[in-house]
This record gives C-alpha cells, sequence and structure tokens, in this order.
C-alpha cells in the first residue's frame, strides 16, 4: 500500500496542459469555488440540471426537479413526460439533421487489399426509419405493449441501435445481454426480465471467425424451458453467411421476414413516457452471485447523457465521434447509442477486434472517418501500445481533438501514449469515471464548459458541477489527501440508477446502507492536494477483467456446479493489458485428480456456464483448501495479496479475527500453490 501511494503521489503534480487551450485554463481554486457553487445545497444542484433539461424536448414539462421525498428511490423531473427514441431520431430531424449520417458501421471481415468489406451507413432519417418499421412489427405482430422487457443478445451490428430505438418508441424495454455471455448467464437474466421475446443475431465475426450466437441462445432456452419459463419468439437478424443456422420455424423469425410486408413509410409515434418510468433494465456483477438489474430512468437519464455528451466530449455538428466500448455493456448503451444520437452525432460503430487483420485496425478507422472524439479502454490502449509507434504515425490521426478513457483505471505510462501518439500531446485526455449505475459520467475533463482544469496523467480530475463525491473512511470521515479511502456520492444525480429491478431492498442494502446519505460506489479512491479524484479501483468482489465487471461469486457458483470441484475462491490477479484477469483457487472433490485436462474441462465448463469472456483469461490453481478466517469467510485480502505479489506483512492484519499464524500459514500454502502454476 505504501508504495502504491507513493506512486501516485508522484504523478499528483504533473500537469499538462494541451497547447491549442493554453489560454482556456481555470485556476484550480477557481474551478473549485464554480463547482462548489453547484453543490451548495438543494437548489444549486437542482438549479444547473435544470439548465440541461430545459434544452430538450418535452411532451410535458416536469413539475419538480427532485423528488427526495423517499430516500433512497430518488425520482428526476416527475411530472415531465419525454421520449429517448424521440429524442434520438424525431427531434433530430426536426433539427435539420435528417439527412445527416448518424451510424457509420464498419464490420470487421477485410478484402485482400486490408479494406474494410462493408461499410453500412444509416442517416437518421434511415434511422428513424427503420424504427418505425421495427416498432410497428412488434408492436402489431407480436403485441409488444408499454412495459414488456424484451431480451437483445446482438453483437455489434446496427441492428442493435435499431431494436433498441424501435422498443423506446413504444414504450417497452431492454435487457442487454453481451453476446460474450453463455446460455446459462444469458437463461438467468431471460428469466429475471421475464422476456417472451429474444431478439439475436445466427453469429459475428470476431478475428476472422465466425462464432455462433443462435445455438448459444437455442441452448439458454433449453434450459428455460426446463426451468418453466417460454420463450414465445425468437427474432434472427442475419450477419454471417453461415448456411448451418438451427431454427425452429414454430417460435424463430428472421429479422428480414419479421418486417416483410411493413410499408417502408410506417409510421409509430413516439409515445410520451413519463421521465420516472424506466427506459431499460442492465444486468451487471455483483458481489454475490445473482446478478443485478440496475433499472435506468428515462428523463434523468436523457438529461445526464445530453449533459456529459456536451460537457466531456464538447460535441459539434461536424464531430466524427467513435466509443470502442461495445453497446451489450453500459457504456454502449449510453455512449454509442443514446448520448450520441440525442445530441445529432455522427458515430462510427465498429464490429470487431482492434487487432484484426493488424494492430493498427483502429487507427485505420480514426484515419478513415477522420474521428474527432475518440472514447476507449485503457486495456486497449495498453494492448496497442505494446506495438511499434509507427503503426500509429502511418495514420493521420490528426482530427482526433478530444480522447477520452473509460472501465477501469488508467495508469500513467497507457496515458501519456495514449496523449502523445493519438492525441498528438495536444487534445483534451481524460479517464472518466462511472458505472452502470451511474447511467452516465460522473468525472472527467469538461472541455464543452469552453475552459479546462490542468490534466494529469491517470487522474479522474472532479466530478461534473452538480455532483459531490468524497473519500471516506470506515466511519464515514472525510479522508486527507492522499490517503485511501472508500469512493462514494453524496448528491443524488439526473441519470442515477432508480432501483435494482424487482429488488428495491437490495438496492438500498448494497449502495446506501453503509453510509448515511451516500452512494457507495464500490471503489477505493485517493483525493490528491488539488481535490482531483483517483479511482484506484474495487474494493468489494468485484474484478474488471478488461474493463468488463465480472463478479468473483459468479465465477464461484459457476464452478461449484462442476462435478469434480468442491470449493473454489475467485480473485483478480493484476494483469499488465487487462488490468486484473481472474485467478481461481479451486479444491477439488474427493476422488478427482489436478491434472491439465481437468483444468482444460473447468475451462470449458467455465465457457459454458459464464461464457468466453471469463473463461479466456482465467487461471485455474488447484489447492487443498480454501483459507478462511475464524469465522469461516474467504480470506480475500490474503489471496489478493499472494496473487499480487505482495508480502505476508503488509496482509497479517487484514484478516481480522484469525491468528496470525494460522494467516501464515494459509500465505505459504497458496504462495507455493500459486508458484507451481507458474
Ligand atoms: C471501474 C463502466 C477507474 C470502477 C462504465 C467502477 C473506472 C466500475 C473508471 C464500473 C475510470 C469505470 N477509472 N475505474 N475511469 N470507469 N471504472 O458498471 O471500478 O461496467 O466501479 O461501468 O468500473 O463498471 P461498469
Amino acid at each position: 500500500m505504501e508504495q502504491e501511494k507513493q506512486e501516485v503521489y508522484k504523478e499528483f503534480k504533473e500537469y499538462i496542459i494541451p497547447p491549442s487551450w493554453k489560454d482556456r485554463v481555470w485556476d484550480i481554486e477557481d474551478f473549485k469555488k464554480f463547482h462548489e457553487e453547484t453543490v451548495k445545497d438543494k437548489e444549486s444542484v437542482e438549479k444547473w440540471w435544470v439548465k440541461w433539461a430545459e434544452q430538450l424536448p418535452w411532451f410535458r414539462k416536469w413539475s419538480r426537479v427532485l423528488d427526495d421525498s423517499n430516500p433512497p428511490f430518488y425520482r428526476w423531473f416527475v411530472g415531465g413526460e419525454i421520449n429517448l427514441a424521440y429524442l434520438c431520431t424525431d427531434w433530430q430531424i426536426e433539427k435539420g439533421r435528417k439527412n445527416k449520417l448518424a451510424i457509420i458501421w464498419e464490420g470487421e471481415p477485410v478484402n485482400e487489399a486490408g479494406e474494410p468489406k462493408e461499410v453500412r451507413k444509416f442517416t437518421y432519417y434511415d434511422l428513424y426509419r427503420i424504427s418505425n418499421r421495427i416498432a410497428s412489427a412488434l408492436r402489431d405482430r407480436l403485441g409488444v405493449r408499454k412495459g414488456e422487457i424484451v431480451t437483445l443478445y446482438l453483437p455489434m451490428i446496427p441492428e442493435l441501435p435499431f431494436y433498441m430505438l424501435a422498443l423506446q418508441r413504444i414504450g417497452a424495454k431492454h435487457s442487454i445481454v453481451y453476446s460474450g455471455f453463455s446460455a446459462v448467464a444469458l437463461a438467468d437474466r431471460v428469466e429475471a426480465a421475464g422476456s417472451r421475446i429474444i431478439v439475436t443475431a445466427d453469429g459475428l465475426y470476431r478475428r476472422g471467425r465466425i462464432i455462433r450466437l443462435k445455438e448459444v441462445v437455442d441452448e439458454a432456452i433449453k434450459i428455460l424451458e426446463e426451468r418453466g419459463h417460454r420463450v414465445e419468439k425468437v427474432i434472427v437478424v442475419k450477419r454471417t453467411d453461415r448456411t448451418d443456422v438451427p431454427f425452429n420455424e414454430a417460435r424463430d423469425i428472421w429479422h428480414t421476414d419479421f418486417l416483410a410486408g411493413i410499408p417502408e413509410n410506417v409510421r409509430v409515434d413516439a409515445i410520451p413516457l413519463p421521465s420516472d418510468d424506466f427506459s431499460y433494465i442492465l444486468y451487471t456483477s455483483g458481489t454475490t452471485g445473482a446478478p443485478k438489474g440496475s433499472q435506468e430512468s428515462i428523463g434523468g437519464y436523457a438529461v445526464g447523457l445530453y449533459a456529459t455528451m456536451n460537457m466531456i466530449f464538447d460535441v459539434k455538428d461536424d464531430d466524427i465521434y467513435w466509443c470502442t466500448a461495445d453497446i451489450g455493456w453500459v457504456t454502449g448503451h449510453s455512449y454509442i447509442v443514446y448520448g450520441p444520437l440525442m445530441t445529432g452525432l455522427t458515430s462510427v460503430m465498429y464490429e470487431g477486434a482492434p487487432d484484426y487483420p493488424g494492430p493498427d485496425r483502429w487507427w485505420s478507422i480514426i484515419e478513415r472517418y477522420g474521428v474527432t472524439i475518440f472514447y476507449t479502454t485503457p486495456t486497449a490502449i495498453r494492448m496497442l501500445m505494446k506495438f511499434p509507434d509507427e503503426l500509429v504515425k502511418k495514420h493521420d490521426l490528426s482530427t482526433v481533438r478530444i480522447a477520452h478513457s473509460v472501465g477501469e483505471p488508467i495508469n500513467p505510462e497507457a496515458f501519456r501514449w495514449l496523449y502523445s501518439n493519438v492525441c498528438r500531446n495536444d487534445a483534451v485526455c481524460s479517464s472518466t469515471w462511472w458505472m452502470t449505475e451511474t447511467g452516465h459520467i460522473l468525472t472527467g475533463h469538461l472541455p464543452g464548459l469552453g475552459k479546462i482544469y490542468p490534466l494529469k496523467p491517470g487522474t479522474n480530475g472532479y466530478t461534473l458541477p452538480g455532483v459531490k463525491a468524497d473519500v471516506i473512511d470506515e466511519d464515514g470521515n472525510s479522508c486527507p489527501p492522499g490517503v485511501r479511502g472508500y469512493f462514494v456520492i453524496k448528491t443524488p444525480w439526473p441519470g442515477m440508477l432508480m432501483t435494482l429491478y424487482k429488488d428495491p431492498q437490495r438496492y438500498v442494502d448494497i449502495y446506501w446502507k453503509r453510509w448515511e446519505g451516500c452512494f457507495w460506489t464500490g471503489d477505493y479512491a485517493v483525493k490528491d492536494q488539488d481535490g482531483y479524484f483517483w479511482i484506484l479501483g474495487r474494493a468489494d468482489d468485484v474484478i474488471k477483467v478488461a474493463g468488463h465487471r465480472i463478479g468473483t461469486a459468479e465465477v464461484e457458483s459457476a464452478m461449484i456446479m462442476h462435478p469434480a470441484v468442491a470449493e473454489s475462491a475467485c480473485v483478480g490477479k493484476p494483469d499488465e493489458v487487462k488490468g486484473e484477469i481472474p485467478m481461481i483457487f479451486t479444491v477439488l472433490k474427493h476422488g478427482y485428480n489436478a491434472s491439465p485436462e481437468l483444468e482444460q474441462e473447468l475451462k470449458m465448463h467455465l465457457r459454458k456456464t459464464i461464457g468466453p469472456l471469463v473463461a479466456s483469461d482465467a487461471i485455474i490453481v488447484f489447492i487443498n483448501a480454501v483459507p478462511k478466517t475464524r469465522s469461516g469467510k474467504i480470506m480475500r485480502r490474503l489471496l489478493r495479496a499472494v496473487v499480487a505479489g505482495k508480502p505476508l506483512g503488509d496482509i497479517t492484519t487484514l484478516e481480522d479475527e484469525t491468528a496470525v499464524k494460522e494467516v501464515a500459514e494459509a500465505y505459504n500454502m497458496i504462495k507455493e500453490a500459486v508458484e507451481k502454476r507458474r
């Protein structure tokens, strides 16, 4: 910890000001004053957000900005009526963007010259027409009504945003499941959301291979049938040229057949929806096995997105915007679909891997479309910076004026690489912190306000105006600068989750119980002497693999479903590129012996139960017993310390109730197992 702190400290004073901003820099004290004004009291917070809300087209104006009468169930812009699909299409057309490109989609496959084989472009009018047709088919052919939750299990193809917008038009909701999740994970989420309809694709392209998706859906449906949950309809988008797609004629329908006969010019009015109705649920990992359905609002969410698109991304009408995330995660929901579309941007959407067919694919995309705003992840940067800089320099990236990262802490080295190579030492670059539950970005640099505060490599900067956060200790007291503590949010913000779907008690318990009146993010952080936040990583049992959020409990419960496994404990092992990778300590049942074959089998099992996103990076370490405290809790901190290569000295005090000798024994046992594994 000492060493960790020192490393962060060293960075505290490295100020960077992009030359083109040199005349527009806040004095830090002035920025702090400005910020404080916006969070002084409830009125100032409301006033700040109203300024943004007033810029949106409401069908009916709100009667109350923030209803805090039933905390922590805060409600924003109560009484107002709005519709996300309307904001993203109808409103853009009204504003004169009918023929403006909304989405430039690039498929992964390339021709012999290395150029993309498929590029599909859609104007705002195209988007409007297509989503109207889908909305009409969903409503009239399948009887989808306001409030119904449809599960979307789709890869990065334009049909995903089309279906999202179609559902929003008619007041239905989506639950999107990332296409890297397995049949079991999909089945759990379909069941929890109560969906009777799934939209999927035959497959997707990834690093030149076809990954089959339809089979995963079929398997999920089989699991669901055993549980008594019936899926009535599966709409299948044809993405690949495979000819062996399993099809159940009574249940499955191709997307094109689903729309056949629906007139091109059909119109389905975007219906006015209460601001505090919900727009979607998104299942996310927590500290217990069961995924949590983060339930997002409509009005507050729209305001938060609109504001952050403007403040953080400083959007202008001629920008070409590219967020490299996957729509299956929250970053894609907010910053590939709803945010950029409601601000009328032209966005790039890319289907495949960053390094296919070569490690300069991304740079070629930036060059091809003249990307001006780039939003990406630290893992991708760390992966791509390993290749020679010439691969970047070969491409013209001079259009980039803003490049932010998200999803995990960015190490100063990766930041500097991004800043010097992609930003050519002159673009605003920051690490925007937020989470599924916050709906939109809550920290980061704010070029959209016309002035920026100095950048620092690795920091998350300040929270947005109107948002108050702090780093506190166990007792809830503010930590002094440089001291690590828990990162909490102290004011409600517009895009905050409304609750956990069908589980309000869990919502209260997880986020609001630990400290009175504070939203507990689950992250560790430090604040520096300038008041900048540095988020250091999760303080709970969630790990971030390549920025993907995975609950260790999910991994553990998947492991013990295998007949050979008696017990298992999963922790994140620091990884140079991916941030963390899952290391799974596993105790076998009597009669089973550790072997490379069994390890392979267990990884296959993980692939089936959770999905490739966990299985491909997981390291399985066989041990004789999972070290536990006297009260029976897994000694997670000990496990984490061993895998991070930290000495025992740091951890003896951590596993509170247990004798030092026992901890030392456990430490040595684990250390030996890990070393044997290497
Ligand atoms: C982590 C992703 C450091 C953090 C949008 C958080 C970050 C979790 C950053 C949420 C950042 C996200 N710097 N850590 N800029 N952004 N995180 O729900 O641990 O997939 O709690 O949302 O990602 O992950 P989620």
